[in-house]
């Protein structure tokens, strides 16, 4: 990865110096505003259309007009792929609310601003992938979904950020999430999945989850597999309790979870459902998604 990136900037690649928000758009005065995080492997964006369509929906929610259209987004993203020469990576997507005044009111915002922001990532250490992560639960729940719903990817994480900061405080790297009926919703930055006696399970998004790209993929690898798959809710029980249970996202993949909150699950190591996951995870990635450099 080069030093001075290119950054995509509401039609225009710009250095990192002059790529530039106003401090008076609402997406810095309030995290108003929308995102996506998105995987590049060997030149194929990983299901960008699916993120695309999540940005949409996260827009919607939130009232937000994207100024551009969907094909204009796929293009904006392979052009930013293409002029940093990356071939591997992660993609950050963001829509702002645009330039206001100091008030709430998105009233008087004016047009949005596109970013896109093409990096290199590296989440977890590869001994958690080879040993499984330790997981704790944190104090901080999951918003309720009458008050905020967490299927919007929206640019206020501080509900993460403060979960996030509780698990590192008791040496975990990332943390459990429950709901405020102690139903478990996701974790920090990735979804969870527990697999028990082959049925592999993962919380209905109606809990407040996002509905991740990579859980989606795995839920189709699985069924694809001749896998049991529910979207059934549980608690923390239901995860000492299991033969298995990992975590998925965009850029975690998929991690085993080998121990939460002091309790080993299982046996604690990763077991043969995760690792068969991931092999096949990694093999779909090669090829699903959209293509940014010639073949
Ligand atoms: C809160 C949260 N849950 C789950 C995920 C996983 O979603 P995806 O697989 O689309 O990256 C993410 C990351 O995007 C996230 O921020």
């Amino acid at each position: 990865m080069t030093e001075n990136r290119k950054i995509w900037l509401d039609g225009q690649i710009v250095d990192e110096a002059d790529a530039k928000i106003s401090v008076f758009d609402h997406c810095v005065l309030y995290g108003d505003g929308v995102f996506e995080g998105i995987r590049i492997y060997d030149g194929c964006v990983f299901r960008l259309r699916e993120h695309i369509e999540r940005l949409w929906s996260s827009a919607k929610y939130i009232m937000l007009e994207v100024p551009m259209s969907r094909d204009e987004m796929v293009d904006a993203v392979a052009q930013t792929v293409r002029a940093n020469g990356l071939r591997n990576g992660y993609i950050r997507l963001v829509v702002t609310r645009g330039v206001g005044d100091l008030g709430l009111s998105p009233a008087n915002c004016g047009r949005g601003s596109v970013f896109i922001i093409a990096a290199n990532i590296r989440l977890y250490p590869e001994e958690d992938y080879q040993n499984g992560m330790e997981i704790v639960t944190v104090p901080t729940r999951r918003y309720n979904v009458g008050s905020w719903n967490g299927r919007v990817k929206s640019c206020n994480y501080l509900n993460n950020i403060m979960a996030k900061i509780e698990g590192q405080i008791a040496g975990a790297r990332e943390a459990l999430m429950l709901d405020h009926n102690g139903m478990v919703v996701e974790c920090t930055g990735d979804n969870i999945f527990i697999v028990k006696n082959g049925v592999v399970n993962t919380p209905p998004v109606y809990l407040g989850a996002l509905r991740g790209v990579t859980r989606d993929a795995i839920m189709d690898i699985a069924e694809e597999r001749g896998m049991e798959v529910r979207e059934d809710p549980f608690t923390r029980f239901e995860i000492f309790d299991a033969d298995e249970c990992f975590l998925t996202g965009t850029a975690a993949e998929v991690i085993p979870v080998t121990r939460l909150d002091g309790r080993s699950i299982a046996d604690g190591c990763p077991g043969p459902v995760t690792l068969e996951l991931l092999e096949a995870f990694r093999e779909l990635v090669k090829c699903d998604g959209v293509q940014v450099y010639e073949k």
